[in-house]
């Protein structure tokens, strides 16, 4: 069975294969539904789209087995992270580190995998105005 570890958190568990990391955090008690550099966690935890793809509020860098165990990104994805409209933070995030942004509810694990919940923002990094 895959195992998502959570290096912010200090915490893993063994999942089903398919299963979302936003499915094995909530199994954790972890909040995956966090706001901007920590701004907002309290509010994403409970105002959110609860897993639909929709919000962007789910963000995570899963930062090992990010290609090979998990699946590739879904249009919900694309779409949050290439269209900054209506909401411009989750396509921020992703300039930063396209490969490894995923929303956790659309990330299934098919193998092991670490995942940063919570991943900051720099707005005046490299790749923001490039
Ligand atoms: S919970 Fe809204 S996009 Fe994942």
């Amino acid at each position: 069975m895959p195992k998502v570890t959570f290096k912010n958190e200090n915490q893993e568990i063994e999942v089903a294969a398919g299963t979302s990391i936003r499915e094995a955090a909530k199994q954790l008690k972890i909040n995956t539904n966090q706001g901007i550099n920590g701004i907002g966690a309290g509010i994403n935890k409970f105002i959110n789209c609860h897993g639909l793809g929709q919000c962007g509020t789910c963000r995570v860098f899963v930062t090992e087995g990010h290609i090979a165990n998990t699946n590739g990104q879904t249009l919900w994805e694309k779409k949050c992270f290439k269209f900054p409209f209506p909401d411009p933070i989750p396509a921020l995030a992703y300039l930063e580190n396209p490969e490894q942004t995923r929303l956790a509810c659309q990330c299934k694990v098919t193998g092991n995998v670490t995942v940063e919940t919570g991943p900051e923002i720099n707005l005046f990094g490299d790749n923001f105005f490039s």
